[in-house]
């Protein structure tokens, strides 16, 4: 049984507001795709990473000798239209084999949760990282406000793990009645996949804004 990636690094990083995608910014002088594909080539042989169209050559120095077999393809308009070329990517590939799906916006989730997922694969068809929410969290601002119950919260992290055919199912399905989410855990849900869940990694957090870069940058030097 293979263990593939799809390491989706096609965004601009809009937020981050470099002149550069963001999965080529660095943090310890390595950049974010790279620290990625690093930590996702101890549990895998193969990994495909999504880059901007207009970047791809710039990504397949940046993930050069990681230490699994790594292929990089222009990604889509969106995070799922790249999941999904990704996806595309890997059609040799069994659908009992298993795939995670990863943000390298993400760099920094311990191997040790990669492990829980694939484990947790043995039993279901796609698994998810999820972390409890520590602030009180409310829905409907600048109108109804409501609280939420935060006992039953939780975060939802990358990777996720899936059964290849049960991704490809997911996604064809979503793409088939044009339906988007932000993460595929959520596609397994709708079309019936036995879905679970892992407890996630507060350094898996994602690099949005410079100010999380920044916090990445001392704890690397620290
Ligand atoms: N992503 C992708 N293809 C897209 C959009 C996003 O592969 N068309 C990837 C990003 O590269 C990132 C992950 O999806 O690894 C999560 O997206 P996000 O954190 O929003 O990154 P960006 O879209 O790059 O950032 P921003 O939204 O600030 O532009
Ligand atoms: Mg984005």
């Amino acid at each position: 049984m293979t263990t593939a990636a799809v390491l989706t690094a096609a965004g601009s990083g809009s937020r981050l507001g470099r002149d550069t995608p963001k999965g080529l910014v660095t943090v310890g002088g390595t950049p974010l795709v790279r620290w990625a594909a690093s930590s996702l080539a101890a549990v895998c042989e193969r990994i495909v990473v999504t880059a901007p169209v207009d970047a791809v050559g710039a990504f397949v120095d940046a993930v050069a000798g990681v230490g699994a077999r790594v292929e990089v393809v222009a990604g889509g308009e969106r995070r799922q239209a790249s999941v999904a070329r990704g996806i595309d990517a890997l059609a040799d590939l069994d659908g009992d084999d298993a795939v995670l799906v990863h943000d390298a916006a993400r760099p920094f989730m311990p191997v040790a949760v990669f492990g829980r997922l694939l484990s947790a694969l043995e039993t279901h068809d796609a698994v998810i990282p999820v972390l409890a929410v520590v602030d009180t969290i409310v829905t409907g601002v600048g109108g109804d406000l409501r609280y939420l119950p935060r006992p039953s919260l939780g975060a939802v992290q990358t990777p996720q793990a899936f059964l290849m055919g049960a991704l490809r199912d997911a996604h064809a399905r979503a793409q088939a009645e044009r339906f988007e989410a932000t993460d595929d855990g959520a596609l397994a849900q709708r079309y019936g996949f036995r879905l679970g869940t892992v407890e996630g990694d507060p350094r898996g957090a994602k690099i949005t804004y410079a100010e999380d870069l920044d916090a990445a940058e001392r704890r690397i030097s620290g």
